[in-house]
């Protein structure tokens, strides 16, 4: 059986403790998380009857009815609504997971989870689902068997061996009265009522329930009971936290204080990358897992991407990616091309089909027709278990949790991630890429979300309050037009940025390749057009600075991206958006997020409905 891992932090967990019946209460949080997407759900609930758990996958109207005819009660309880990132959503795979006397939900991975499960199984402890989150319950269980004097101890031993990323919540009906929530790298909040208390992954699950919130921080655990919270840290030192009352309407809370969808998604890119990449890159090694995939890399001739809209930028980013990495030929298609036409594949071809929600119809289609001429079909899509995953023959998930916002903005980032990977990975299959080269390579890739993060907060440092970009966006809210230039890797960029400020600002925006601009276009440029040139420091700087010149000389206003330090562009371009220095194959993970806030602050500026565009719905399943 494949290892399966829990999601990231797009689950949705509840806590409840108190003198109401818990299950009730856990639903309606878990309702309040549906927005967020999800493709199973489950309960826990100590009462009368000891602890009992019902799990299913599917909507949470299915684990209602189930409830009906299984109903649990007691006052204190968990829940929890799971979004697969690996591990198709069934009852096995779905939260709470349960050993002895502990119930446990996990958002996050469990990077030692195998030897720890080793461990466990030598001393006998037999395992009924393959997840990370199951050695988790089995370790607390075992502290308490050892004889922890609290579920807060026997937590707090647990977590001092576990390396990863988790908010966990555990229950144990060793003691009845506590619930102990953890939190590393995954949001948790504790909720304060009269006379009860909450736990959830995320605010709006607790806003009809209560306003006084504690967001614990990083390394915290809590011990809540129905009339008290009490957190220490890992090693049990005792810490406090404010209560804060949480003055947020539900809409506001869902986008975690963000005014909208898209620009918290574009704010959550850093992460994105960082969860695609987790378990995956080996750094030591310079190589990259995909999780288990065999690609048919002996005899391979050559590799085809597949995509529509963004995604296809993506794999036009991929094509310069795979070539320089694994040296195989690299063909890019439109899918709705591709699968309209007599394409030449087959046999000794990867075709890899890249699609957010691995619904979209073209890229289906072009799936099955590469699949009918005997090519191997690897998909890389963000939704576990979606028609196009199910219709090839490997599926390599991006891990960007769900996207809300119609424009794609996190799940561009995290194909470019995984699309990394699977360059890194045919370079060292094919034995054309050193270990060394392999290791400078996954280095740099590990320190991409940091770059990301600071290029974010600099662009808009305070995106919750003050939209971004704001000058800008006034400035340039009633052109008709727009010129998107870029070269080599930063070319699907440029098409990317014109892509966005389509679709969300309605403004006639083209990309092009900057070599191509004195073949025809240029006599589009004329006075106060504005021009965005995408021109970091790195190879084919001085090429895309003489464009620049070029569109300069016709007047345009030009709008650069830019690396950080770079003064001569100073001389040339009139506004500025500044990217932090990166190799040259990772820049485009860093020049596309000025490109989105542009485009989200001149929509904004324009009055336009950004997470719900005319005309455009999330997934274009229609022939
Ligand atoms: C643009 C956008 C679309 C999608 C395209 C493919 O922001 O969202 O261009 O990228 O419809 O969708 P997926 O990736 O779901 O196949």
């Amino acid at each position: 059986m494949p290892v399966v891992k829990s999601a990231l932090h797009m689950c949705g967990i509840v806590g409840y403790v108190g003198p109401k019946d818990a299950v009730p209460v856990l639903v309606r949080g878990l309702s309040r998380l549906e927005y967020r997407g999800y493709d199973s759900a489950g309960v826990a609930a100590i009462g009368k009857n000891g602890l009992r758990v019902v799990r299913r996958p599917g909507k949470l109207s299915v684990l209602v009815a189930a409830l009906e005819s299984e109903p649990i009660e007691g006052h204190i309880g968990i829940g929890h609504t799971r979004w697969a990132t690996h591990g198709r959503p069934s009852e096995d795979n779905a939260h709470p997971h349960t050993a002895g006397s502990v119930t446990v939900v996990h958002n996050g991975i469990i990077e030692n989870h195998l030897t720890l499960r080793g461990e466990l199984e030598a001393h006998g402890r037999r395992f009924s689902s393959e997840t990370d989150t199951e050695v988790f319950a089995h370790l607390i269980d075992q502290e308490i068997a050892g004889g922890a004097k609290s579920l807060g101890d026997a937590v707090r031993a647990t977590l001092r061996r576990v390396e990863g990323t988790y908010a966990i919540v555990v229950l144990s009906d060793k003691f009845p009265g506590d619930i102990v929530a953890a939190r590393n790298a995954s949001p948790l909040v504790v909720g304060i009522g009269d006379g009860e208390s909450f736990v959830a992954s995320d605010v709006p699950a607790l806003l009809d329930q209560t306003r006084k919130i504690i967001f614990l921080e990083e390394g915290d655990v809590a011990e809540v009971r129905a009339t008290s919270c009490t957190i220490t840290d890992r090693a049990g030192h005792a810490l406090s936290r404010p209560v804060e009352e949480v003055t947020w309407s539900a809409a506001l809370a869902e986008k975690d204080g963000y005014p909208h969808f898209m620009l918290k998604e574009i704010f959550e890119q850093p992460r994105a990358v960082a969860d695609t990449l987790r378990g995956r890159l080996l750094p030591d090694a310079g190589d990259a897992l995909l999780d288990g995939i065999q690609l048919p890399v002996a005899g391979l001739n050559r590799v085809v991407l597949l995509a529509c809209g963004t995604s296809y930028y993506a794999a036009l980013v991929g094509k310069f990616l795979i070539e320089s990495l694994a040296r195989v030929p690299c063909e890019v298609d439109l899918a709705s091309e591709f699968r309209n036409r007599d394409p030449v594949i087959g046999v000794g071809d990867i075709a890899v089909a890249i699609s957010q929600s691995g619904e979209t119809a073209d890229t289906l289609g072009a799936v099955r027709e590469a699949r009918a001429r005997g090519a191997y079909v690897l998909a890389i899509t963000n939704v576990v278990g979606s028609a196009i995953a199910r219709a090839s023959q490997g599926s390599f998930y991006t891990r960007a949790g769900p996207e809300i916002g119609v424009a794609s903005t996190k799940c561009f980032t995290a194909q470019l991630a995984a699309l990394s990977l699977l360059a890194l990975h045919l370079g060292r299959r094919r034995g054309l890429m050193t270990e060394a080269a392999g290791q400078r390579w996954a280095s740099s890739l590990a320190a991409l979300p940091e770059k990301m993060t600071h290029c974010l907060e600099a662009l808009a440092p305070a995106p919750k309050t003050e939209p971004p970009l704001q000058a800008l966006a006034a400035r340039f809210r009633d052109r008709r037009d727009f010129l998107f230039l870029g070269r080599g890797m930063n070319y699907p960029i440029a098409l990317e940025g014109a892509l966005k400020l389509k679709e969300i600002s309605y403004i006639h925006a083209e990309g092009y390749a900057a070599g191509e601009m004195k073949h025809g276009p240029i006599a589009l440029i004329e006075k106060d057009l504005p021009v965005l040139v995408v021109v970091p420091r790195g190879p084919g700087y001085e090429k895309v600075m003489s464009n620049l010149q070029e569109a300069r000389a016709r007047d345009g206003t030009i709008i650069a991206v830019a690396t950080d330090g770079d003064t001569d562009i100073e001389r040339q371009a009139e506004i500025i958006l500044r990217i932090p220095d990166a190799e040259a194959f990772l820049q485009p993970f860093l020049t596309v997020l000025p490109l989105q806030l542009l485009a989200y602050a001149i929509a904004i500026a324009r009055g336009n409905d950004v997470d719900q565009p005319r005309n455009l719905a999330k997934s274009v399943t229609v022939e």
